[in-house]
């Protein structure tokens, strides 16, 4: 069940890094209804350029106050009119789309690992997981700008990464990573980020041989399955064929896809 909200209203963003911002929108239907992993295709209704709705990850839901909070990078024309929004304004939005991650784990160990702005469903996931489960989370940056501060972070251990040192680990998230998995046996693996990072997450889960979801930021347009905008290639173990990353995912064991 996905809901098309035409003027969803913003409730107030702000900054959390440069150019990044944290968005909170009243959209109870959407609330009631998101799981982790799922996102929202959505776009501001100031003007009609650029037409197309953008998908962005949920990074959580207050169900109570009925809100979604997106957590989002200006890199072009939408999100650059995204975080020029004033609380009241409105956005035409459609969620929650796609297939999450299968979260229904309880009394086990997951690990979460996530780059760039791949870390915002992840923080949505991490507070569902900790509620049954022991969970541990790398979040990795170029700099501290791109790390999600405290305020919106689920309350799980955590260790940070930046490329430049800024804060935590100075290095690769996926170092951090790796030395982790030498030491824990957990039961699940979650991933979310640029594609060189999920190579290596592959790469570090199969040779533990713990399962892993991974979530794909495809290029979308529809978000809903219509435009074949977002296929992806089925893992070659597999029959042949396509994916749809918005409808069949964005989320996917990792043996099902090719990266
Ligand atoms: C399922 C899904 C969830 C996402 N969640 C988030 C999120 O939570 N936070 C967030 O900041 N971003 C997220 N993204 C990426 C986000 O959708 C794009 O950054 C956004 O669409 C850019 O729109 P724009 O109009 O500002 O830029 P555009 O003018 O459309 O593009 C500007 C630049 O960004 C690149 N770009 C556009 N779309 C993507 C994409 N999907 N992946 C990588 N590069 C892209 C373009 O190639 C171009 O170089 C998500 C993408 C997907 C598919
Ligand atoms: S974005 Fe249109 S089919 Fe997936």
């Amino acid at each position: 069940m996905k809901y098309h909200l035409p003027e969803a209203r913003v409730i107030g963003q702000q900054l959390t890094g440069q150019g990044i911002y944290l968005l909170n929108i009243l959209a109870p239907e959407i609330a009631d209804l998101a799981q982790p992993g799922q996102f929202v295709n959505i776009r501001s209704t100031r003007q009609l350029d650029p037409l197309l709705r953008r998908p962005l990850s949920i990074c959580g839901v207050d169900r109570n106050e009925g809100l979604i909070r997106l957590w989002y990078q200006v890199v072009g024309k939408g999100t650059q009119l995204m975080c020029e929004l004033l609380p009241g304004e409105t956005l035409d939005m459609i969620g929650p789309l796609g297939r999450g991650f299968k979260a229904d784990l309880t009394g086990k160990k997951a690990g979460l690992i996530g780059g760039g702005m791949g870390i915002a469903p992840l923080l949505f996931l991490g507070g569902e997981l900790a509620k049954s489960n022991s969970v541990m989370a790398f979040f990795g940056g170029r700099n501290i700008e791109q790390l999600p501060k405290q305020g919106f972070m689920p309350k799980i251990p955590c260790q940070f990464a930046t490329e430049d040192g800024t804060a935590g680990y100075k290095g690769l998230v996926t170092d951090l990573f790796a030395k982790w998995l030498e030491q824990e046996s957990p039961d699940m693996l979650y991933a979310c980020g640029p594609k060189g990072m999920l190579v290596q997450v592959v790469r570090l889960a199969r040779q533990y041989g713990i399962p892993l979801q991974v979530s794909l930021e495809a290029v979308m347009a529809c978000g809903v399955g219509a435009c074949l905008g977002c296929t992806c290639a089925k893992s070659s173990k597999d029959e042949e064929g396509w994916l749809k990353a918005c409808q069949d995912g964005p989320v996917f064991w990792e043996q099902e896809v090719d990266l």
